[in-house]
Formats: structure tokens, sequence, C-alpha cells
């Protein structure tokens, strides 16, 4: 509809589904809690899992999970076909990962997120046959200028100019890993700062993408469904993400391929997920970048989320204070 004062097209007010699914990460969140710092794994995943499939069942929505997380080191999961939702309402893919960093959890350490992505139903990569991807994630900026086929050091100077910042000035993000050796060496080696992460490649994504944060650009190889989820918050943040499947094994090749999955290809926020209609949801497990994790303040338990939706480009915090009795088993 056209406004008839200014010529400009009026936004419908619609639907944020993600308003809703914040619900379901919250529920996730605050059930890791007892497990954060206990060394229990699982048991941090298995509690995240069970309060998210709950929530999730409450929502007027046709959900099928494209990715459930979990399936590379055995984790309780929703899996990957199950239904999610009360059936009723738009048809959905959704990825969810109920604990990203269930080893940061458990070790009582930083930067763990329960999140859920959600895109029209049919519109997600389904790269769970590849547990792996080659990644690079940055704000806006990085439209015609960054290239994943480009070498670190070419990316981070043209980044750098584009962001008209010094070369020094650029932080990146990268999960600390043995395989990333040669590439931390080759970002420090242009003068750029990193960011080391212990895992939650997805808050390193989101966080390079949002304006006013440290990170201002996240690279390196890390979990596949993890890229997907990523690609919707980056189509509601206006940024860049590309990637390229990196499958380990000749059986997880051969895997893919059957899948229809492309190897040496650059998958881009348009082909890990071709629906414009994409949602985003985080709460913090624990404290970290993106937002802060559970605490509990006397009778309260209170909760940070962020909330993304592509179609209207809204970003969301939501705090929510939670009524610690209402919690108990
Ligand atoms: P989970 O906690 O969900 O297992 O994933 C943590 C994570 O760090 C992801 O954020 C990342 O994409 C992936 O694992 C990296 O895999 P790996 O730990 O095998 O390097």
């Amino acid at each position: 509809m056209v406004n008839p004062e200014t010529g400009t097209l009026f936004l419908h007010p619609d639907r944020n589904l993600a308003m809703e699914l914040v619900r379901a990460t919250e529920a996730a969140a605050i059930r890791a809690v007892p497990f954060i710092g206990k060394g229990d794994k699982l048991g941090a995943d298995g509690a995240a899992v069970d309060a998210m499939r709950k929530f999730l069942g409450t929502v007027d929505f046709d959900g099928v999970v494209v990715i459930g997380e979990g399936e590379k080191d055995k984790a309780p999961m929703l899996f990957n076909g199950e239904h999610v939702g009360t059936g009723h309402g738009p048809a959905c893919d959704i990825a969810v990962d109920p604990i990203d960093g269930t080893s940061l959890t458990a070790a009582g350490r930083q930067n763990a997120i329960s999140m859920i992505a959600v895109a029209d139903r049919g519109t997600m990569l389904d790269a769970s046959s590849v547990f792996y991807m080659q990644k690079i994630v940055a704000g806006a900026e990085g439209h015609g200028v960054l290239d994943i086929r480009q070498s670190i050091g070419d990316n981070i100077r043209e980044f750098a100019k584009a962001k008209g910042k010094a070369v020094g000035e650029i932080v990146v993000a990268v999960l600390d890993r043995p395989r990333h050796e040669g590439l931390i060496e080759d970002i420090r080696a242009t003068g750029a700062g990193t960011r080391l992460m212990l895992d939650g490649d997805v808050a390193g994504g989101i966080n390079a993408a949002l304006y006013g944060t440290r990170i201002d650009m996240c690279v390196g190889i890390g979990g596949s469904p993890e890229g997907v989820a990523t690609a919707c918050a980056i189509k509601a943040l206006g940024g860049f993400i590309q990637t390229i499947l990196e499958p380990k094994t000749d059986e997880e090749r051969a895997k893919g391929l059957a899948a229809g999955l492309k190897f040496d290809h650059v998958y881009d926020a348009d082909s890990l997920v071709t629906s414009d209609n994409t949602f985003f949801v985080a709460t913090g497990v624990t404290d970290g970048g993106l937002v802060k994790g559970v605490k509990r303040l006397g009778p309260i338990i209170r909760t940070e989320s962020i909330v993304l939706r592509s179609h209207s480009g809204t970003i969301r915090r939501v705090n929510a204070d939670h009524l610690a009795a209402k919690w108990l088993d």
C-alpha cells in the first residue's frame, strides 16, 4: 500500500515468527544452566534439546528440521526431518542448535549460545552430509570486496580499505584449531589481529556482521550446519558470507555428491538459503560477545537474546526475567 502523503510504501505489519521462537532458545539456555562447568556435554545438550523441542511444539508454524545439530559427535539432537511446531501456519525449514558451544558449556567457558534459524520451506541448503565448510563472514562492506578464493592477506587489505580502517585495526575471528595454524599466521602477517575462539563460530560470524562490535571478519573451517544457520542471520543483517564445503573423507564426498552438494563451489548467502524471508534467534547460555549468558538474580532468571528478521531488517535484543519458581522441575 502506498502512503498518499509521501508516495512511499507502507510496510504492512505482519508476524515476526522469531519473537515466538525466542521462547524456545530461552528455555534451552535456562535448562542448560545446571550443566555449566560440570563437564557433561551430552547432559547439557540433552537438557537444551528437550526444552527447545517442547517450546517449539507451542509455536504456530509447520517446521521441518533441515539442520539438527549433533550428528558429528553423536549428541542428542532434534533429528533432521523431524516436524516441529503445531503444524498450523507457515511451512518452514528450521535449523536448530540447542547449544552452539556444548564444550564451552561443559567447561564453564564463555560464548555458548542456543540458536534457531528459520526460512521458507525448501530453501535451506541441506549440507548435513558434509560436516565442515570453509567460511568467510563479514558486514555489508564485504560485498564486492571479499572473495573466499582470494588469499586471506588480500581479503584483509581490501576489506580494511572498504571499512576505512588501517589494516592493523582489523580483527579477524578464527576457531582456535590446529588446522588453522597457517591461516592464523597469514592473518597476523598482514598486521591484522586475531580473535581466537575456542568454539562457536555462529556467534563469531554474527559479531563480524553486526555494527559496533570488535570483530571485523570471521574466517576458517567450521561446521556446515552452523554455516547455513549463520547465513539466515547474515541475510537479516545485510552482511556477507561465502562458504566452500570441505569433505574430510571420500565417504563424505560421496554422500555429499549423492545429496546434490557441490564441491569446489562457492556457496554465498543466497545459495545457502535461497529465501529472503529468514529469521534467526539466539539466547546466551554463558556470557559472550553476542549475548550475555543466563544469570540467576535471587528469585529471577535473566536471559538475553538477539532476534533477527530479514523481511523487516530488524535486530532486536530481548531481555527477559523469568520467575525461577516456574522453572523448578
Ligand atoms: P557444538 O558445540 O554445537 O558441537 O559446535 C561448536 C563448534 O565450535 C561450532 O561453532 C563450529 O562450527 C564447530 O564446532 C567446529 O567444529 P570442530 O569443533 O570440530 O572444529
